[in-house]
């Protein structure tokens, strides 16, 4: 049975009620659920005793107006997808007022992981997940808490929270979820005509390109640049934001690529902004090199990472 619980009282009440064995997994999301969420409630299920998805649109974040007017937000079928998905504990879904009664006027300020890729362009964006993301940890109080690695600077910034802000709770990264093109699953794609739909596969495509000039020898980020911008200028629609090879950790872009890289780009097809990303690694890595990454360590990359869910 899930659980609807709109008052942050009520989740303390939750957490201090549980037994002492408790394992509490928080998944935040902000809703419009689909399967890349799914796996996260997948995973958090698969390691947690009891399952706290946590729905809230958080204005802090948003750096245009209308992209938080027009976000989707339709908790009816919000909870039916939990349910469906075996979220048979609690859906903490507050109102705004409820998180930010006033204006709020304390705010996590996020250091040089957040200067390049979307951070570069979405000023105070990563600043206001940083802060709500830091308010849902206070209120549910979890062990673990799931993100997914499509929103890679994201997690990146949310397990330098964790460790700079000495947070008592595991940061769990899940790989991305796609359809059978390789588009990442995403809220906003629900925006694309159904002839932008078949365009934004390119990005995947674009990404596959320089993870294998680089599986192939190639060193040098201008090239593999030059090779993703090549591709994506040949697709009708598409407008390249930026694309970059940065180290998995820092999220610094690389002057040379000698180690596993994360290529990440941003494009605008019309109006609809979508990011995307993948692992890249030179060949003949030594292997503890391998052992330390996130997507390795569940598992070998498959060409399209679909997720299933045993429901
Ligand atoms: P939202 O965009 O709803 O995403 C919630 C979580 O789902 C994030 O951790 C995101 O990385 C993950 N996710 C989205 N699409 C995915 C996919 N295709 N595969 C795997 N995981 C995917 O990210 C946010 O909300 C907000 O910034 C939030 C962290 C909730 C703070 O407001």
């Amino acid at each position: 049975m899930t659980t609807i619980v709109h008052r942050i009282a009520e989740c303390h009440n939750i957490a201090a009620r549980l037994p002492r064995e408790a394992v509490i997994g928080l998944v935040p999301t902000m809703g419009a659920l689909h399967r890349g969420h799914g796996a996260l409630f997948e995973e958090a299920r698969r390691r947690c005793s009891v399952v706290v998805a946590s729905i809230f649109v958080n204005p802090i974040q948003f750096d245009q107006n209308s992209d938080y007017d027009f976000y989707p937000r339709v908790l009816k079928d919000d909870i039916a997808f939990c349910t469906a998905h075996g979220i048979d504990n609690y859906i903490f879904a507050p109102q705004e007022n409820e998180m930010y009664p006033g204006p709020q006027q304390v705010f996590v300020e996020v250091g040089e992981v957040s200067e390049h890729l979307c951070g570069r362009t979405r000023q105070g964006h990563f600043r206001g997940v940083a802060t709500v993301v830091l308010k849902l940890f206070q209120i549910v109080q979890p062990h673990l808490a799931f993100f997914g690695e499509k929103d890679y600077q994201q997690l990146a910034i949310v397990h330098r929270l964790v460790r700079d802000l000495n947070i008592p709770l595991k940061v769990v990264g899940v790989p991305t979820v796609r359809e059978s093109d390789g588009l990442a699953l995403s809220s906003r794609n629900r925006r694309l005509s159904p002839r932008q739909r078949v365009f934004a596969s390119c990005l995947y495509e674009a990404l596959l390109a320089a993870r294998q000039a680089i599986a192939c020898g190639e060193r040098s980020p201008a090239a593999v640049k030059a090779r993703v911008a090549e591709i994506l200028s040949s697709v009708p629609d598409i407008t390249l934001e930026y694309f970059d090879l940065v180290d998995p950790d820092t999220i610094q872009p690389v002057d040379v690529v000698n180690g596993p890289v994360r290529a990440a780009l941003a494009v605008w097809i019309g109006e609809t902004r979508l990011i995307d990303n993948v692992l890249c690694e030179p060949a003949g890595l030594p292997i503890e090199y391998r052992k330390n990454h996130s997507e390795l360590r569940h598992g070998p990359t498959k060409l399209v990472d679909h997720v299933s869910f045993g429901m």
